[in-house]
């Protein structure tokens, strides 16, 4: 037998109405908020990640999916959502027509991660990018989209941590500090963290090890470092956030794990679903159209990873309504009945009624039984009488109570049912 590559899942029917309930859900608040579908491809340039992402953050160093297609040209799946849109909006002129362009996407990522729950190889992210506006109002609103999903399915107990890692030149200034405090202290960093110390000191700050943590306590706070015009920017978006009623922690040790940030950073994290507790991760990015176009164009967006999103809400006990019944199951005996049922099946589907009918030739009580599994509310019997008649036997499967109805009128009385 061949098995699905490790870190990747079968969407099974009887699960995937979940999925189509997140999305749809997902839809609806995008456009209450006025964003717009983007699709990019699930594969790009390799480059468009390198320069995205950033050459020293764990994805593009360890986690891409990258190889060499048949004409030589070096390839990469989509670890991430935001890099390809923001190609996507440069290389489409996007960045001159009306803005904010408000952008969002529901599509599969690939990490080449150690598998475990909650992580996987190809998952699943919603995500929205709000390009053009480089006010703290725009990154209020990114995160009040984030937790009106939160709230319309349902879900409670994700706490909001927001920081503001700086523009670039407040940053420049802290990792030196940064750096200066780690080096003092890089006898007892973990191995990936003296690494991380000398190309990227910021990622140290959200390192697991507990060696690594203890020492992360006393280092110097960000906070301490921003410019005046980025405190302004995080005072702005936490006076519009408790306006707003969303309520959030300031947490320093928000740093995120792609170099694009700048500013605004958050995360909404969940203790209901193990150590992969992050189930939604944004921030701002000033600096990040001006990799892929000569100008540089303010953005901030987030990504909501849907496996997790599902796994907290089973978890947690939140109800995923189904609507995945059929209204009516045509039961017929014999072929004449047979043909009889396929065209009233074919006739209600016209009327928007949704029909099913016997594909395996089954006896009467395998018919029910099977009825009752895909959830018909109707099974319509077709038998010798009733074909002489020109009428089904019509049951009720929730009482069982059972009626005879002309074959003309069936879509009529589902119709009214
Ligand atoms: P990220 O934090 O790398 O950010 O991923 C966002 C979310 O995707 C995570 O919070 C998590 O729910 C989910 N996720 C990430 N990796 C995995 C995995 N291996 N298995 C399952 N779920 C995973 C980004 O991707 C940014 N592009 C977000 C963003 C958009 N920032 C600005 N705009």
């Amino acid at each position: 037998m061949i098995n699905a590559p490790k870190g990747t899942k079968d969407l099974l029917p009887g699960q995937s109405y979940k999925w189509q309930y997140i999305e749809s859900i997902a839809r609806e608040v995008a456009n209450l908020f006025n964003a717009k579908e983007i699709r990019t491809p699930t594969f790009e340039h390799t480059e468009v990640f390198l320069r995205g992402i950033g050459e020293t953050t764990d994805i593009v160093n360890k986690e891409m999916y990258t190889f060499n297609d048949k004409g030589d040209r070096s390839i990469t799946l989509k670890p991430e959502g935001t890099a390809g849109v923001a190609r996507a909006f440069v290389e489409n002129g996007l960045h001159t027509s009306a803005l904010p362009a408000k952008l969002y996407y529901i599509t599969q990522c690939f990490r080449y991660e150690r598998p475990q729950a909650g992580r996987l190889r190809e998952f699943h992210q919603f995500g929205v990018e709000f390009l053009g506006a480089s006010g703290y109002g725009t990154d209020a609103e990114v995160i009040t989209l984030a937790k009106t999903l939160f709230d319309k399915l349902g879900i409670k107990n994700l706490a909001l941590y927001i920081n503001s890692i700086g523009c670039k030149n407040c940053r420049k200034k802290y990792s030196d500090a940064l750096r200066a405090y780690l080096k003092s202290h890089e006898q007892d960093l973990c191995p990936l963290c003296k690494e991380r110390m000398e190309k990227n000191p910021l990622r140290v700050l959200d390192c697991k090890n507990d060696d690594c943590k203890k020492i992360n306590a006393n280092a110097p706070c960000i906070l301490d470092y921003i410019c005046d015009e980025c405190k302004d920017h995080f005072a702005g978006v936490q006076t519009l956030l408790k306006d707003a009623g969303v309520q959030f922690k300031v947490n320093a040790n928000i740093v995120r794990g792609l170099d694009y940030y700048t500013k605004t950073v958050f995360e909404f994290v969940s203790e209901n679903i193990g150590a992969q507790g992050t189930v939604c991760g944004g921030g701002r990015y000033d600096g990040l159209i001006g990799e892929f176009a000569g100008n540089d164009v303010p953005g901030i967006g987030f990504a909501v990873g849907i496996e997790r999103l599902l796994m907290l809400m089973e978890n947690t006990g939140v109800q995923i309504p189904c609507n995945e019944t059929v209204k009516i199951y045509v039961a017929p005996m014999g072929e004449q009945a047979s043909q009889k049922a396929f065209t009233l099946i074919t006739d209600l589907r016209k009327k928007g009624i949704s029909a099913d009918f016997d594909h395996m030739g089954r006896g009467i009580k395998a018919q029910f039984k099977y009825a009752d599994k895909i959830g018909a509310e109707y099974v319509a019997v077709i038998g010798s009488n009733e074909l002489e008649k020109g009428e089904v036997k019509l049951k009720k499967m929730s009482d069982g109570s059972e009626l005879f109805v002309k074959l003309s009128d069936v879509s009529e009385f589902l119709l009214k049912a």
